[in-house]
């Protein structure tokens, strides 16, 4: 018998208001067409004024703790996943494990931008794994729009909002694919190519908070060929074949990359979780309001086997095999 760490419970939260592709282009030289046609993105939630990070993270948080039907006080270990903390420090972990109500245990950020909601659930299996931790909480949470330079069309069209959280639990396993819960996960970063995706500033370290800077095209390229690489290497390590993926939950940067992993599985559309349309890319928080919409509607169901994906600044990409 083997630790497994199960999905107990999902929860979400997206700010409310919503920024549409019109909005933009009455202040921006860009228009509905181009946004939808190169990305999918029609609609994004941005935070108001007063929201911060560990807001929306304390929300997405609470709803999965209600949806996993556990009480706060159980949870040992609380990772955010986020490039967009409250504070240089303290970790927004630690605001929400604060404003949970929490005083044992432990809480810490993860910083692998839109990967780093994979990053976070590999971390906290690991522990789960151990015995170090029996329940964790894993957020990607996420105020991408404080990042963005509003001017650079090239890429404020295409960041959003938003919180979407996991209750993970221990259980005991087999050991082999037929396991409910992580089977597992894969994670890989290359920092060479850090000038094709990156902030310009902070925090802390050179004074400013910066602005995203992007080569969109290169970022795609690259995209496109480390998510086949890990998608392949993810499905050999549990001697999946592609149609024994019941779901794609991908990290959603771009429709037309999520289609490219789809083609390469032969998935059809009809199972893969596409929330970008309304999100747009939400960076860490991208993957758990997905899972958090596809749960909350009935098309995960138990027993299934559900592939998440994701690639970002670093650059960082990984994968996470899970039976739900
Ligand atoms: N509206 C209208 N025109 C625009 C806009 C816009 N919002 N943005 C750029 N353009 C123009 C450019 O100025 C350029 O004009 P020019 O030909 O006169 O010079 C033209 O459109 C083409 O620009 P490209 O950058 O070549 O457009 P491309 O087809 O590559 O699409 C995009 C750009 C959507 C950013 C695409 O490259 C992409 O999605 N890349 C992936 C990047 C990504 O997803 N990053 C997210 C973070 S990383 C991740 O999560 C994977």
């Amino acid at each position: 018998m083997i630790r497994r760490s199960v999905v107990l419970g999902c929860g979400s939260y997206l700010p409310a208001k919503i920024v549409t592709n019109d909005d933009l282009a009455k202040r921006l030289e860009t228009s509905d067409e181009w946004i939808v046609k190169r990305t999918g993105i029609k609609a994004r939630h941005i935070a108001g004024p007063e929201e911060k990070t560990s807001d929306l993270a304390l929300a997405a948080a609470r709803a999965a703790l209600a949806d996993a039907k556990t009480d706060a006080a159980s949870i040992d270990v609380i990772i955010v996943a986020t490039t967009t903390p409250d504070n240089t420090f303290p970790a927004t972990a630690a605001r929400v494990q604060a404003a949970l109500g929490l005083t044992a245990g432990f809480a810490f950020d993860v910083q692998a931008v839109c990967s780093g909601f994979v990053y976070a659930l590999a971390v906290a299996d690991n522990f789960i794994r151990l015995g170090q931790a029996n329940k964790a909480l894993v957020i990607g949470a996420e105020t991408f729009s404080r990042l963005l330079d509003w001017n650079d069309r090239g890429t404020c069209v295409l960041f959003g909002d938003g919180a979407g959280a996991v209750v993970l639990g221990a259980s005991e396993g087999k050991g082999d694919k037929t396991d409910r819960g992580i089977l597992s996960t894969h994670l890989h970063s290359d920092g060479r190519h850090y000038d094709l995706l990156y902030a310009d500033g902070g925090p802390g370290s050179n004074g400013k908070t910066g602005t995203v800077k992007m080569e969109g095209q290169e970022v795609f390229r690259h995209a496109v060929t480390r998510l086949a690489e890990v998608v392949d290497e993810a499905l050999a390590a549990n001697d999946l074949k592609p149609e024994e993926i019941d779901w794609l939950v991908p990290h959603q940067a771009n429709q037309r990359i999520i289609e490219g992993t789809a083609k390469k599985l032969n998935m059809p559309p009809e199972r893969v979780v596409l929330t970008i349309a309304n999100h747009a890319n939400t960076s860490a928080a991208s993957i758990p309001l997905a899972l958090a919409e596809a749960a909350k509607d009935g098309r995960l169901k138990r027993g299934q086997i559900v592939l998440l994906d994701a690639m970002g600044g670093g650059f960082t990409w990984g994968a996470a095999v899970i039976r739900w």
